[in-house]
């Protein structure tokens, strides 16, 4: 039987801090409220009626050991460009919300933030600008094999580079050669 492909349409998260969660996904990803009441909402950042939407009860509790336990680590999303990202991170960063990791994955550059209650959003650009080259690199690149979780790198040090004109492929390439290294240990959220 063929299988008829639907497209992927929007994540739902339980929370307990509603208000929050809607304010921080707002400052991160630029949603707007399409519909709320006391304990639900529905937002979206594109023409979709809806994206990233919350629900709550008076029964949901944080999860002591959420590191430990199973479920989704991450949402993501991406921007047109290298220069996006950099921008969007110059801007939280002034708003108070800065990346818990960052990763030079091969196929994409990736800035993982950790929403207020311990998900993960990752902002991503494509290394290549094209889907299709960066879905080829990930089925056929024995560097992407031989490390598919790839370079950890600075933000700070990554975005003054690109402010100071350094070409695309050169940040790349000193970020696998270390010399942008995270200024502290990468907080991955996930038990090892
Ligand atoms: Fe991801």
């Amino acid at each position: 039987m063929t299988v008829i492909k639907p497209v992927f349409h929007h994540v739902t998260i339980k929370t307990s801090r509603l208000a929050e969660m809607v304010a921080w996904y707002e400052k991160v990803l630029g949603v707007r409220v399409q519909f709320r009441d006391a304990n639900n909402a529905w937002t979206t950042n594109d023409a979709a009626n809806h994206r990233v939407a919350f629900l709550s009860t008076p029964a949901l509790t944080d999860d002591p050991d959420k590191m430990r336990h199973n479920g989704m680590h991450h949402s993501a999303f991406e921007y047109a460009g290298f220069g996006d990202l950099i921008t969007s991170y110059e801007r939280m960063k002034t708003e108070g919300i800065v990346p818990s990791f960052c990763l030079d994955h091969g196929l994409t550059i990736s800035f993982y933030y950790k929403d207020p209650e311990g998900n993960f959003v990752e902002l991503q650009s494509d290394n290549f600008g094209d889907w299709a080259k960066s879905s080829e690199f990930m089925r056929t690149s024995p560097e992407f094999a031989a490390n598919p979780i790839g370079y950890f790198f600075d933000p700070d040090k990554v975005a003054h580079a690109h402010r100071a004109g350094v070409a695309f492929k050169e940040i790349q390439q000193a970020i696998r050669a270390n010399e942008y290294p995270p200024a502290t240990p990468p907080d991955l959220g996930i038990a090892m």
